[in-house]
């Protein structure tokens, strides 16, 4: 430790869909040092994905490792690092055991739609039987899915946890049992990898984030509890579920006995769901700003201020953060679409088109249209706002004449076009015409597939030189937390000298006949793809 320099900074643990990253920020939202590894991703069937939940915690401690060996390397002592957030792929569901702290089975990921027919039951549950909103109070039918969607803010979707933990229940005898014998935890992303950091089983740490519990689909967004009519509605005891807890306050302490140890006794002080860190991140704490994070998936957040807002068309009522346990929830209106990234590397994985994820646009970039090729990417069905588990993923308008540049083209389109739809759906729930979007995300690194967006979607991208967002709202949220550098959440005065390196904008340059065509060419094509 002699002679290292000491500073003060913010660890953030992101803990994504395909990769976990370690980054440590200054009060600037400088990098001081950093590190990110990608992890296995388990596919056993068609529309299945699944995580282990104990590789997710090896490869988030061993990140940790490496981006404070690098900190060390440049010289600064470890307890530089003052405070530490998590942010995490949001809806990933986690069986483990209260005794052992082990998990009892894969995480189902956020994408998987195995649980097509767990929805169709719930669905017919809902149809017929109703859910017992109050005493002797039943909602059914169409009546039913409101009452859903009034409590939590969300549609009936193998999207959701409540869906994955049922399957889990109804198909993994272990789970079963441990449900049975009250063994069972269930918790999301940042509850396993908290509970693990704090020293798992001997802690007993066990609670979620209100961010990523307005994802379970039991979660009341009004009153920030689980709401009971959803746990008998779904079939699940209340033992299982974690305490909810704020964006912003300290929850515990790292474990000497975890990461190397180079984090022990460092407070644990900011949870969040990714891409609501992704809008704090980006400084849109405020009723009427948005942005869209371009990573695995797609999702665009419009902040909606202490208002819930309720779609009418197919977009998420969610919770965009707490920032401590006393203060009032700030809400957002969500567009998710769950290919987006992901995409790319199909291309490049699979499909062997490309090397790397940039060279999709240098790819692209062959070709000046896609020669009337579509692509619909619905690989596990199409999110918001279509929700349609069975849409097939479509490539159309081939000809002898399509090359593999008209693909790249197309895959980069159906991007463009998807964030479109959201943005329409946005315009008909609020009446705000969006004119400028922010974005951040690996696939907004591509100017060609930003300038797509501007001229399809027809608004301002306004693209940050840092674009580290998700890392960096958790980082605000955990420094927020100790009051570090000032910061508060509530007074966005206070962040203003955070993250000011600029941005990049890029306008649409098209005209609107062409504009208008290709749209309507998006949406026959997304016809064709629905209930395949
Ligand atoms: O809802 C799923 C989302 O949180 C996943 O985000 O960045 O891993 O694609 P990402």
């Amino acid at each position: 430790n002699q002679g290292q320099r000491k500073g003060e900074f913010v660890g953030s643990l992101d803990c994504g869909t395909t990769s976990v990253r370690f980054i440590i920020f200054d009060q600037y939202a400088n990098i001081i040092a950093q590190n990110q590894l990608e992890f296995p991703q388990y596919y056993p069937n068609p529309g299945w994905h699944e995580h282990d939940p104990e590789e997710i915690q090896q490869y988030a401690e061993l990140c940790i490792q490496n981006a404070m060996k690098e900190l060390e390397t440049a010289g600064w002592a470890k307890e530089s690092v003052k405070i530490i957030g998590i942010t995490n792929q949001r809806e990933t569901t986690i069986a483990w055991s209260r005794n052992t702290g082990k998990p009892l089975c894969r995480a189902i990921v956020w994408t998987d739609s195995r649980t097509k027919n767990t929805v169709i039951h719930y669905e017919k549950k809902l149809e017929e039987i109703g859910v017992e909103v109050k005493p002797g109070v039943w909602r059914k039918g169409k009546d039913g899915v409101e009452a859903l969607r009034e409590i939590t803010g969300l549609p009936l979707s193998t999207y959701f946890s409540a869906i994955k933990l049922r399957w889990m229940l109804d198909h993994i005898p272990d789970v079963a049992a441990a449900h049975e014998s009250d063994d069972l935890l269930f918790g999301t992303v940042e509850s396993w990898v908290l509970y693990n950091l704090v020293g798992g089983a001997s802690s007993s740490l066990h609670v979620c984030e209100v961010t990523n519990a307005s994802r379970t689909l039991l979660l009341n967004t009004t009153t920030l509890q689980f709401e009971p009519c959803l746990l008998s509605f779904f079939g699940f005891r209340s033992s299982i579920l974690p305490r909810i807890v704020s964006s912003s306050e300290v929850y515990g302490h790292v474990s000497p006995d975890v990461a190397g140890g180079y984090l022990a006794g460092v407070p644990i002080g900011g949870l969040v769901g990714d891409q609501q860190a992704a809008l704090v991140g980006n400084k849109c704490l405020k009723e009427g700003e948005a942005k869209c994070t371009y990573g695995t998936g797609a999702f665009l957040l419009f902040c909606t201020g202490d208002e819930i807002v309720k779609s009418d068309h197919g977009l998420l009522s969610t919770i965009a953060y707490q920032a401590g346990p006393h203060a009032k929830p700030v809400y957002a209106l969500e567009g998710s679409i769950s290919v987006a990234g992901s995409a790319v590397k199909w291309l490049r994985d699979t499909m062997g088109l490309i090397e790397d994820a940039a060279g999709v646009n240098t790819l692209a970039a062959k070709e000046t249209d896609t020669g009337g090729v579509y692509f619909v990417t619905a690989f596990s069905g199409l999110l918001a706002p279509y929700w349609d588990p069975g849409a097939g993923g479509l490539l159309i308008g081939v000809s002898q004449y399509t090359n593999p540049a008209h693909i790249a083209r197309a895959t980069l389109e159906a991007n463009a076009f998807q964030t479109r739809a959201i943005i329409e759906s946005m315009k008909l729930d609020s009446g705000n015409d969006l004119q400028l979007l922010k974005v951040d995300g690996g696939m907004t690194n591509g100017d060609l597939a930003m300038s797509i967006l501007a001229d399809l979607g027809g608004f301002t991208v306004v693209r940050p030189e840092m674009r580290e967002s998700t890392a960096l709202g958790s980082a605000l949220l955990a420094g927020a937390a100790i009051k570090l550098f000032g910061w508060n959440i509530a007074d966005p005065e206070t962040l203003r000298e955070v993250n000011t390196k600029g941005t990049t904008e890029f306008r649409p340059h098209i005209e609107d006949k062409i504009r208008r065509r290709k749209w309507e060419g998006w949406q026959r094509a997304v016809e064709r793809s629905k209930g395949w």
